[in-house]
């Protein structure tokens, strides 16, 4: 694919997104169309989905894939570091990252993106890719104006996921 075509996919992404959320701000109900949404226009995703802040650790939340694991320490794993400081990390080669945790086997490379409103952590949009290297600057440049658009759009009631103070 060519970085002209990877954008106007994107494009058209982000347009399905502002379209999906138009009057709709249910928090879960906009992660789980939201990782759908990612990982039909993904086709290399192993794993489209969210890890949401209890207040202490990152929490599995709405994904698409095989089953995960559910609790992720602030710090542990490229989840936990983007969510800690928090920036995007993009691991071109999972198996030469050293602070990885690896879910499925079949994840090769791997982007994650903070989501933050008001300086507050939410959590984080994680992606899994069967390909190595497969996220570079425009996947980084189009998935964060994705987070940005979800975070702006959807009430974000953590009380149905106990929420700890
Ligand atoms: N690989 C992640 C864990 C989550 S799974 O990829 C779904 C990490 O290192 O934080």
């Amino acid at each position: 694919m060519t970085h002209s075509e990877k954008k106007s996919n994107y494009q058209l992404l982000l347009a399905q997104l502002e379209a999906l959320l138009e009057g709709e701000s249910n928090v879960l109900a906009n992660l789980a169309n939201a990782s759908a949404l990612l990982n039909q226009a993904l086709p290399n995703s192993v794993f489209t989905g969210f890890y949401l802040f209890d207040g202490e650790e990152l929490i599995l939340g709405p994904f698409q894939g095989g089953v995960s694991c559910v609790h992720i320490a602030l710090g542990k794993g490229v989840c936990g570091e983007s969510a800690q400081t928090p920036k995007t990390i993009i691991v071109d080669d999972v198996t030469s990252h050293t602070n990885y945790i690896s879910c499925d086997a079949a994840a090769m490379s791997e982007i994650v993106v903070p989501m933050m409103k008001d300086g507050q952590l939410l959590g984080v949009l994680d992606l899994d890719s069967r390909l190595q290297a497969d996220y570079d600057a425009i996947d980084q440049e189009y998935l964060e104006q994705f987070v940005a658009l979800l975070v702006e759009k959807t009430d974000w009631n953590f009380a149905m996921f106990g929420e700890k103070d």
